[in-house]
């Protein structure tokens, strides 16, 4: 399949000739978390959907209850003094909520300069005295539009209630140091859609060592798996810890299929699968996300969690969140010019973050910025194709067209918790955890675990897709 030249939809829309600027006001919007209704479309619909166990909710509830800075308090306090008469008192009243606004102020300003994440003074610069509100989403969060608006059903106390069930799961992990793989926030990410829908069958493409694999299997113990990946994981066996599953079909080593070159309706037929909308499929295989975007429709599936969801400017395939990267999405479309406002808070915020990419990283020639400096690229690096802006612009036009439900997994917890120096959060929907919620934190028992397994976060991503009905392309531009 060629990917330099993608769909065209049917309503033709016609995509701009210049690469269109970001706008500096979007440098400080925010994206909330969307949390409407989602049905899984199949008969058995609610045993689908059927929400996780709840479990006590009191951690959930404990992140409404944030404190209002301290300038605010003291401005609050001093003005109930305004029937007082003297003008001594007023004076010095007036002296003191001077001196409280400028302390509260100086505690809470954020700063971009260049500060290390495990320097107490710079983090106090940075975060504040009590380490609440770094600041997610400052620099805008693309997402892929869908149709009608569909989101995902749960919520962000799911969520919490999720962790604190999943902690535990995850402490008893075979591969302990999965460097290469999946860190905690995705594993997460993965074992708690993977319970929300409860497939019939998980496919997984990209398993290294097995850790997904087992991932998926803490979440449906008795639920087939079919893993595709060139390497067998027991392989790995022989130099440390790996995880081989044995209720798990293994396309791999000798037996290796790419996804693209499955028939899929064969290979589920023989699991007794005839309803592929009750199918999982995961993918962490490093392929442009185009491209298995496009084998996954034209099999059939309608249920996707991609891993790596790179930002623009950054990873090794052509991802979901760079093909909506675009103008009209807040924080989406970028300019190149190297003293707007982005290039200066880029440059500034690179220093602090680790995958931050400055304007120089961000455009290639010709002030091409999107996929990586106007690639898209694929396998790991090994392929890297040219395309135009308006290439680019169809290929979000198409994925829009397709979608119903676009749905990024948030970071577990902010970087003052967590101690994270790789992801920007200027890039990242607000997490789960919010910082300065360490009592939180403790209580889920993320404060246990390891500091380098919060490293990984790249935007983990699930995908529903529409039923094809509404699709508005030839099928036949599938292939
Ligand atoms: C990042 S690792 C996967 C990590 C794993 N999911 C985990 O959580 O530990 C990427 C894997 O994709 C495999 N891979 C490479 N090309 C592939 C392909 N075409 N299809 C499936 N897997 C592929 C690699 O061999 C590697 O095992």
């Amino acid at each position: 399949m060629s990917n330099r030249h993608p769909h065209t939809v049917s309503h033709s829309i016609s995509s701009p000739k210049a690469p269109p600027i970001m706008l500096d006001r979007t440098l400080s919007s925010r994206r909330s978390q969307p949390h409407l209704d989602f049905e899984f479309p199949s008969p058995a619909a609610s045993s689908a959907v059927s929400p996780v166990p709840e479990s006590p909710t009191s951690l959930a509830d404990e992140s409404k209850t944030k404190k209002p800075p301290l300038y605010l308090l003291a401005t609050n306090y001093i003005s109930r003094f305004g029937l007082v008469k003297s003008p001594c008192l007023c004076l010095s009243l007036c002296l003191l909520l001077i001196v409280f606004t400028l302390f509260s102020l100086l505690l809470n300003s954020r700063s971009f300069v260049c500060v290390s994440s495990y320097d107490p003074i710079s983090r106090v610069s940075l975060f504040g005295l009590d380490g609440v509100d770094s600041d997610f989403g400052s620099l805008g969060v693309p997402w892929c539009r869908s149709k009608h608006g569909k989101t995902v059903e749960w919520t962000s106390k799911d969520l919490i209630n999720g962790l604190e069930e999943f902690v535990p799961i995850y402490e008893t992990r075979p591969i302990k140091n999965n460097l290469y793989g999946m860190g905690f926030d995705h594993s997460f990410g993965l074992w708690f859609i993977t319970r929300r829908l409860k497939p019939d069958i998980m496919i997984e493409s990209g398993a290294f060592k097995g850790h997904s694999t087992w991932v998926l299997r803490q979440a449906m113990p008795d639920t087939p798996i079919i893993s595709l990946t060139p390497r067998h994981p027991e392989k790995y066996l022989k130099k440390g810890p790996a995880y081989v599953d044995g209720n798990c079909t293994y396309f791999a080593g000798k037996d290796f299929v790419d996804f693209g070159s499955v028939d899929w309706e064969k290979v589920l037929k023989i699991h007794g699968i005839s309803d592929f909308s009750r199918v999982l499929v995961f993918f962490d295989d490093h392929q442009n996300e185009l491209k298995r975007l496009k084998q996954a429709l034209k099999a059939g599936f309608h249920h996707l969690v991609f891993e790596d969801n790179y930002d623009t400017g950054t990873g090794d395939h052509y991802s979901l969140r760079q093909i909506c990267d675009q103008f009209y999405i807040r924080g989406g479309g970028h300019s190149c010019f190297k003293d707007s406002d982005e290039a200066r808070i880029r440059s500034k915020r690179k220093k602090f973050w680790e995958k931050a990419v400055d304007i120089d990283e961000l455009c290639g020639p010709h002030e091409a910025w999107w996929g990586v400096r106007g690639e898209m690229r694929d396998n790991f690096n090994h392929n890297k194709t040219t395309i135009s802006y308006g290439e680019h612009f169809q290929n979000s036009r198409f994925v829009e067209s397709i979608l119903d439900v676009y749905w990024e997994l948030p970071p577990t917890a902010g970087p003052s918790l967590t101690h994270q120096s790789r992801y920007d959060p200027g890039r990242a929907p607000p997490p789960i955890v919010e910082d300065g919620r360490y009592r939180m934190f403790q209580r889920l028992g993320l404060d246990r675990l390891e500091r380098s397994v919060f490293n990984g976060y790249t935007q983990m991503v699930y995908l529903q897709i529409s039923k094809p009905e509404s699709w508005k392309y030839p099928e036949s531009d599938l292939v």
